[in-house]
């Protein structure tokens, strides 16, 4: 099969951050995928480099546009490889040869007569660099910036979208994967079911030259977002270059919610105005925030994907982004977050298994991978067979439907299996008996094979940690051509390879405000299943933990941030915190509540209120994906400020 994956191609006016990570990372981990599932891909990102919030941002660095697309463009391409990110292409929107393909196509749609001039009065954003139409305006202003938009009448080139309005409803409803997750499918269709206004394709020289001059027209240059989506064509060398023949049919486009209108609408339009077949599949995500707050410049929040890795190491940032955020839903990064899924995730449960059974394997049967014996294989071996197998149906489905979340997820099941496996079979005990030596074996076989599946199928997510793993598992020839149908299966492993010792795949980190990896994490005695100690804490640590009863006395919700609700709290002596769960409770359920709440917290700042403390609540997602959260609550008669332990 074939695959050709894109992202959106980002903006020079900033430096990459977080958001584009995120994007850029989901684009590189299926194409992974689906290299390791046979096919042949294709993996695309780049730089949109022309429009108003360029010049704008040049003219403010004291720079020519040319000068500055360069230096930023520059910093994308060097950002990718930090993050183990490795396109096939990288675009940008000034290379002549993409300037040459847009012109040519807004020819042949204007001269069959889908490109119209006209006069146009409006509400322009600057930031969104168009048009917003009456309903857009929230108070009169742009939602997403909050500025007032200039009135703005002038003649422009406008792009018959109305007319294909019919024949994309149609292609949307017949295909329910062409827009996913299904709430953004919804979204589209519900705008689509008012009548479309043609679109505004250009801007006048006198007020925009920075952009690509119209071949019927020189007194205008092209709309950046006319400009922009045509990269994906472009990239793939469009009109008849080998690889548009080979890749068009099969293009998957990544986005955020932000640009869904360009992508779900002017997009498919235009690729009907050009008589090519739509593309595959879009798959929209949602919005990271910073510990609940939107990401910005003037909040001085905006994470850098550079010092992530530094701080946190590549394969440790790419699983958290790709554990963490349910594809669809908007989520929130904290360094607390990060630091306990790779503490919990992976120091504990998978660097714990990996390093406890290569131990086992050199110091029990001499580094070298035992022999099966099938007459001492149980019941429960045969079920670790059937939920190895069960996990690579469900990482594949779910890598599939961009439900990384859940992928992970069903990898980290069998994981807990594995660890718990150990615990039951004690190998330790087995060991201290030659005439269990068979058994021995055998469990130690079992956690072998499937530690090689385990890395084989993270190998799209994490690629150093994969690597680490079937290095020391004897496999790394094996592994580098390896496909899903020739090695996700049981039973591949050749007895008799040799391991090496366990190395240590992810040492914890600090939880302290130093987040940096330990030189050295403590030693222990993999014999002793009592003696896994990391992960747990002491009661001394616990008891440095002030856990009260907090009753909830007034709650109002933070303006601008529609997932906080500022709560004042009697526990006993009243105080303010700030709880990110306006989503899922209405100010007035929450009066009345006796909740718990870290009352030692150092108290920070959240849009501008003091949080002193954090109320306690357990998060899961539904069926569909949807996040639910309740809050720990207590029955009965206890006084506020009661201590919980
Ligand atoms: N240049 C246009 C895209 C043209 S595509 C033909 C553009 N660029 S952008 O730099 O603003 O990038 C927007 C994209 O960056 C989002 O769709 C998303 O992929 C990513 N993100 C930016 N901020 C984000 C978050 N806070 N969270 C998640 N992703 C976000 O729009």
């Amino acid at each position: 099969m074939t695959t050709y994956i894109t992202t959106p191609i980002y903006y020079v006016n900033a430096m990459p951050h977080l958001g584009h990570a995120y994007t850029t990372i989901v684009a590189d981990t299926y194409s992974r995928f689906r290299r390791l599932c046979g096919d042949d891909v294709r993996f695309q990102t780049g730089t949109d480099e022309h429009g108003e919030k360029i010049v704008q941002a040049a003219e403010e660095q004291g720079c020519s546009p040319r000068e500055y697309v360069d230096r930023i463009s520059a910093a994308f391409q060097k950002t990718w490889p930090l993050l183990d990110v490795a396109p096939d292409n990288f675009i940008r929107t000034t290379n002549a040869e993409h300037i040459q393909v847009v012109q040519e196509i807004l020819q042949k749609v204007h001269d069959q007569g889908d490109i119209y001039f006209s006069e146009y009065s409006g509400h322009y954003c600057k930031g969104c660099e168009r048009f917003l139409t009456e309903k857009e305006l929230v108070d009169g202003k742009c939602p997403d910036h909050l500025t007032v938009p200039e009135e703005i009448s002038e003649q422009n080139y406008f792009f018959r979208m109305s007319r294909y309005q019919d024949q994309l409803i149609d292609h949307i409803k017949k295909n329910p994967e062409y827009i996913t997750p299904e709430r953004y499918r919804n979204e589209v269709l519900s705008f689509l079911s008012e009548p479309l206004e043609d679109l505004c394709i250009s801007r006048p020289t006198t007020r925009l030259t920075w952009g690509i001059p119209l071949p019927f027209d020189e007194k205008f240059v092209t709309y950046v977002w006319f400009d922009a989506l045509i990269n994906y064509l472009t990239g793939i060398g469009y009109p008849d270059g080998p690889d548009f023949e080979k890749y068009w049919s099969v293009a998957e486009h990544v986005i955020a919610k932000d640009i869904l209108k360009p992508h779900a609408i002017y997009w498919p339009t235009m690729i009907l105005a050009m008589g090519l077949t739509p593309y595959k599949r879009l798959h929209v995500h949602g919005y990271w925030n910073v510990e609940e707050t939107k990401m910005s410049k003037s909040i001085g929040n905006v994470i850098k994907p550079g010092e992530l890795v530094q701080e946190y190491g590549v394969d440790t940032v790419r699983y958290f982004l790709l554990r963490e955020m349910s594809f669809g839903l908007d989520s929130s990064f904290s360094g607390e977050a990060i630091v306990t899924r790779r503490n919990s995730d992976l120091a504990n449960d998978l660097g714990n298994l990996f390093s406890r059974t290569l131990t086992m394997i050199g110091k029990y049967v001499a580094g070298r991978v035992p022999e099966v014996d099938e007459k001492v294989v149980t019941d429960e071996d045969r079920t670790l067979i059937g939920s190895m197998e069960g996990m690579l149906a469900s990482y594949q489905r779910s890598m599939n439907n961009f439900a990384f979340h859940r992928g992970l997820q069903a990898v980290w099941e069998v994981i807990g299996e594995l660890n718990r496996y150990i615990v039951t079979n004690a190998p330790w005990e087995l060991a201290a008996d030659p005439a269990k030596k068979k058994r021995l074996d055998t469990v130690l076989y079992f956690l072998a094979e499937s530690l090689r599946l385990i890395a084989l199928v993270l190998r799209p997510v994490m690629p150093q940690a994969a690597e680490k793993m079937a290095v020391a598992l004897g496999l790394e020839e094996s592994m580098a051509g390896a496909t899903l149908a020739t090695a996700g299966r049981w039973g591949i492993l050749e007895p008799g390879t040799g391991v090496a010792k366990g190395p240590q795949l992810f040492p914890r980190l600090d939880t302290g405000k130093q987040q940096q990896p330990k030189k050295k994490a403590a030693s222990r005695k993999i014999e002793q299943p009592t003696a896994d100690m990391e992960g747990l804490i002491t009661f001394d640590q616990f008891g440095k933990v002030d856990l009260r009863v907090a009753e909830i006395i007034a709650a109002e919700k933070i303006k601008k941030a529609d997932k906080l609700v500022k709560l004042t709290l009697k526990a006993p002596e009243e105080r303010t915190v700030v709880a990110g769960i306006a989503k899922f409770y209405r100010p007035e359920e929450l009066v009345g509540k006796k909740v718990i709440i870290v009352a030692n917290l150092k108290p920070v700042k959240l849009m501008g209120v003091t949080s002193q403390g954090m109320v306690l609540a357990a998060k899961d997602t539904d069926e569909q994906g949807r996040e639910r959260l309740v809050l720990s609550t207590v029955e009965g008669d206890i006084t506020p400020g009661s201590k919980v332990a």
